[in-house]
């Protein structure tokens, strides 16, 4: 059944609790303001207080809240935003690294200051590009699984001294599962016991033909080491993302999804999180996964205090009442009563699942015991 907390009612009519109190008091019903009423009666007391009443259905509830996709007017291009996948110990990290700091100016705002998710570079063609660190493929997949597609390419990262590997393979079906273009940088090139040819030739073996073998994916000699191929890489990555002709809607309300998210001591909740869509602004109303949030304020990959971000911009989120997780989507709403009601569905929702595991858990429990 349907039911409201008296305090959640009287917020959504922007009444005080009490008043609800006594109005339920004349009618012979005794709450306290944490109490839970069921949907009529709380139909009855928004009625009396001159309220028009519009009741929908759960699962109504999330209606209208993403688009996923942009259509119509006011497409530009956006960034195209780029995953590094590969093998551990082939130099995903150092890659990354390398990356951003031959792209950031020493004595820039802030510099290098920490190890963050994600950041945009400049192409030496023009234009930027978006690199996510993802912590992992269990966390790619759980992005994909909860249907956030967040990356137009992966560079799959092999090292020229180990070859192809399991996790190299792995990610090879990833971004083929999720439709994804992969680009291949073959690392350790400075290695005296580098084997590139040998690279290509493996991974042919898992129908990745590269192009000096005569394929279509193009393929990148670098080192993180040294900074070989690095603007190479760079330039290969802006060329790949004018063939997928990435647009977005930047005049609209943000969507984006979670990258990470901690509670910081000082700061509280602070996530990162990639817009997709829309430009987010301090002030908006935001809402992630079950919690949500009025931004008040978003840092840059720099550490800079910014007032908004568009399409394809990483930003630190700061505001949330909670923190999010990684891969939850993030979507601008219109009022505070609007992010309570999609929060609260998604909470009750969460505690729903998590009392079904807990029944199956203790069912399996009592059948060992048997
Ligand atoms: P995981 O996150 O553990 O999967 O590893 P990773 O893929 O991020 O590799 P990481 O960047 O941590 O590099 C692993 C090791 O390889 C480190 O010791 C790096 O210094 C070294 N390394 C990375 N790139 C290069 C390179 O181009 N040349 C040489 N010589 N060493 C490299
Ligand atoms: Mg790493």
């Amino acid at each position: 059944p349907e039911t409201i907390t008296i305090q959640e009612l009287a917020n959504r009519m922007s009444e005080r609790g009490v008043d609800v109190i006594k109005l339920l008091m004349k009618q012979g019903q005794m709450h306290k303001i944490t109490d839970v009423i069921d949907a009529d009666t709380a139909q009855l007391v928004a009625e009396e207080l001159g309220h028009t009443v519009k009741r929908v259905a759960e699962s109504d509830v999330e209606e209208g809240l993403f688009d996923t996709v942009d259509v119509g007017e006011n497409l530009t291009s956006r960034p195209p935003v780029v995953t590094i996948m590969g093998h551990v110990d082939h130099g995903k990290t150092s890659l990354l690294d390398a990356i951003r700091k031959t792209n950031v100016v020493s004595g820039e705002a802030g510099g290098i200051t920490q190890h963050i998710g994600a950041y945009q570079v400049t192409s030496p063609l023009g234009g930027k590009i978006t690199f996510i660190d993802t912590p992992g493929h269990a966390a790619f997949t759980a992005m994909r699984a909860r249907g956030a597609k967040v990356t137009d390419i992966v560079v799959l990262v092999v090292a020229a001294d180990d070859g192809v590997m399991p996790q190299t393979i792995e990610a090879i079906t990833h971004a083929q599962a999720a439709g994804v273009p992969l680009i291949v940088a073959i690392n350790k090139v400075d290695k005296p016991d580098a084997k590139p040819d040998r690279v290509r030739t493996e991974l042919l073996q898992h129908s990745i033909v590269v192009e000096s073998l005569g394929g279509e994916t193009l393929e990148f000699e670098v080192s993180a080491k040294t900074g070989q191929g690095l603007e190479t890489l760079l330039e290969g990555l802006t060329l790949q993302s004018e063939i997928l002709d990435l647009k977005a809607n930047p005049e609209r309300s943000a969507e984006g999804t979670v990258i990470e998210a901690k509670l910081d001591r000082g700061r509280g909740p602070v996530a990162t999180v990639l817009v997709q869509r829309g430009t987010l602004r301090t002030g908006d109303i935001v809402v992630a996964g079950a919690e949500w949030g009025r931004v008040r304020a978003l840092i840059n990959d720099l550490g800079a205090n910014v007032k908004e971000a568009g399409p394809s911009v990483p930003v630190e989120v700061l505001g949330f009442n909670g923190t999010p997780e990684a891969g939850d989507r993030v979507a601008v709403v219109e009022s505070e009563a609007r992010a309570r009601e999609v929060t609260e569905y998604r909470t009750r929702q969460k505690r729903e699942r998590q009392a079904a595991r807990m029944g199956s858990a203790g069912r399996t429990l009592a059948d060992m015991m048997r």
